[in-house]
């Protein structure tokens, strides 16, 4: 997944595309370029500070400020992470820049033929091929626009483009097709880039692209249209974002401020979705399918990664809220292997970006196959939101940091609102339904308990910095928490960790125990809290250390592990919410005191847009 960012207007456009990639780096930061009219090319390697300091070698600011550019952060997927595969890639005449973030599926064939008519290639990537083909329109007396709409008919595959054509300064064109562009509009000016995220400081008034559109975009104007010569209005949304909330407001990793944004996104979850009184749930998003959601008889949660960890706990919700038979499964294994969907059967995608390839092909799949799609969402506007037929937006705010933890406390607090609103419909009686409401409605300020914990779960991470393997073990609600945390963990810290179903451990992991080996015991006080301690008691007794998530005054626990985290008590079904933040502190504290780069993983990219 890459990262663009274009600017159109009166000002300099140079400092504006900068700060715009540097608040686009959790998208993709091995490699970054800029193109200005009547300026070089700046490519590098490395990400907006290397190009910072290659811009002020190249010596392009001492000539005239340029007032429009396109500018781009780069993942690799073809090609290594080098200069030369940079974005924006150029065409033989010097004319045309391309920035793109996707996949251009059938690259090598296009290649071939324009390296037969005579083109020059500079890089191993897939974009390069663009640059040529719209170089091929303009030469034969193409507008730019035509060359550039000709070009995507011959093209298979993902993009959100950007091209600049140095003949023409002002225009930049823009199109979209499976890797998201928003547009930004200002007053005299106007901003390009694959979310809102930088444009939310110079303009909240924003157009999502949809797959197919083209937009051309100058200081003052902006018209889409769509490959087929269709002229089309997309309308103008205005987001209540600001880009405070993108930035790390003094916390020293976007993931601690993320973590610690727990309370407020509890609420923002579940903001306008309880009648307390009745002890309901209220989705606006599903009003128009709540006619089919009555019939459904089975729900397919599809996700990866965290995401897909938050719908094993929505399995465990609805069953238990609504008594809806429920499935969770890798979104990357359901797009392939011919899932049986009944008429009555809903698939719903849990999905942070709404972007992730593998969510939005498997959603896609079901769609296919007559389910109805649902989503939980968190990035506004994003494909998969789109693309179902209903759903629920997380109204977490951006989320940057590579590691998924606020947007998983969102995603596990809208299911449990989902299996509310599902059960109170079907067999959920007003009681119980009141209870979980009530037990919802505390969530935050038990979530400022967890994280008023934060210093001591520090040391304990400072404690165990140098062990190489970590266990990770829980049961029925905990147990998801074990395969969340174990992912938190390795992710960030690159320490092995697995995650494992405590019952699981006689069958298997427990032969890794030893004193080397610490056990994270996820034990709150729950209806299989026996069952878990006879678990630590088998690792203690192979000398494994322990280190328990444990309630508020369980005295008992404190005899049997070595170090403790304290969780308030809650409803069962909510103490994931709790533990999470638990295990995300974990995680953090423990990545962040080897000095690693806690919110830009190696390898790791925020919404993996490809395959
Ligand atoms: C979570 O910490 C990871 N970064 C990753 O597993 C992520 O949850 C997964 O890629 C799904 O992303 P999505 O929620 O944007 O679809």
């Amino acid at each position: 997944m890459c990262g663009i960012f274009a600017y159109t207007g009166e000002k300099d456009a140079e400092p504006l595309l900068l700060e715009g990639l540097s608040l686009l780096e959790y998208r993709g930061y091995d490699s970054a370029g800029i193109f200005m009219p009547g300026k070089n090319l700046v490519k590098t390697s490395g990400a907006v500070t290397e190009l910072r300091a290659k811009i002020s070698k190249s010596g392009i600011e001492a000539s005239a400020p340029s007032h429009s550019g396109i500018a781009h952060l780069r993942w690799a997927t073809h090609g290594e992470p080098t200069e030369k595969n940079a974005h924006p890639h150029v065409d033989c005449t010097g004319d045309v820049y391309v920035a793109h973030n996707g996949i251009i599926e059938n690259f090598r064939e296009l290649k071939e033929a324009l390296l037969k008519r005579g083109h020059t290639f500079k890089s191993e990537t897939d974009t390069e091929t663009l640059a040529h083909l719209i170089e091929e329109g303009l030469t034969v007396g193409k507008s730019f626009e035509e060359s550039v709409v000709e070009t995507l008919r011959q093209v298979r595959g993902t993009y959100g483009l950007l091209i600049s054509y140095a003949k023409e300064p002002d225009t930049i064109i823009t199109a979209r097709m499976g890797s998201p562009v928003v547009l930004g509009i200002g007053n005299g000016e106007n901003f390009i880039a694959s979310d809102a995220t930088p444009i939310l400081k110079h303009t909240k008034d924003v157009v999502f692209l949809n797959d197919g559109d083209i937009a051309i975009v100058t200081a003052n104007s902006y018209r889409v249209r769509t490959l087929k010569d269709e002229s089309i209005e997309r309308p103008k949304e205005t987001l209540d974002w600001d880009v405070s909330e993108a930035s790390r407001g003094g916390y020293p990793h976007f993931m601690l401020k993320e973590i610690f944004e727990a309370p407020e996104v509890l609420r923002n979850a579940m903001r306008g979705r309880v009648i307390a009184s009745e002890g309901k749930a209220k989705l606006g998003g599903l009003e128009s399918v709540a006619k089919r959601l009555e019939k459904i008889d089975r729900i397919i949660i599809v996700g990866c990664g965290t995401a897909y960890y938050a719908g094993l706990l929505g399995e465990y919700l609805i069953e238990n809220l609504a008594g809806v038979p429920v499935e969770v499964e890798l979104a990357s294994e359901f797009r392939y292997r011919d899932a049986v969907i009944g008429k009555n059967t809903a698939v719903l995608a849990v999905s942070q970006s709404g972007e992730t390839l593998d969510t939005l092909e498997a959603m896609r799949e079901a769609k296919r196959k007559g389910a109805l799609s649902l989503g939980i969402v968190n990035a506004v506007g994003s494909t998969i939101a789109r693309e179902t037929d209903a759903g629920v937006y997380n109204h977490a705010g951006p989320e940057i940091s590579v590691a998924s933890t606020k947007a998983f406390l969102s995603q596990v607090t809208v299911l449990a609102l989902l299996g509310l609103f599902l059960g109170r419909s079907r067999k959920l009686s007003e009681k119980k339904g009141i209870e979980l409401v009530e037990a919802l409605e505390k969530l935050p300020e038990l979530a400022e308990k967890v994280l008023a914990e934060s210093d001591a779960i520090k040391a304990i991470a400072t404690k165990y910095r140098t062990a190489r393997d970590f266990l990770y073990i829980g049961r029925k609600w905990s147990y998801p928490m074990a395969l969340e945390g174990a992912i938190k963990l390795k992710e960030i810290s690159y320490v092995h960790a697995e995650g494992t179903g405590a019952g699981e451990m006689k069958h298997g992991p427990i032969a890794m125990i030893d004193e080397s080996f610490p056990t994270l015991a996820i034990a709150p006080k729950d209806s299989v809290y026996e069952k878990t301690v006879s678990n630590i008691l088998e690792i203690r007794a192979r000398k494994g250390p322990v280190i328990a998530i444990a309630t508020e005054g369980d005295t008992r626990i404190e005899e049997l592990a070595e170090d403790l985290i304290y969780i308030p008590d809650v409803l069962e079904c909510l103490s994931p919410v709790l533990s999470a933040i638990a295990l995300q502190l974990f995680a953090y504290h423990l990545a962040a005191g080897k000095g690693l780069n806690v919110d830009k993983p190696r390898n790791l990219a925020k919404s993996v847009t490809v395959e």
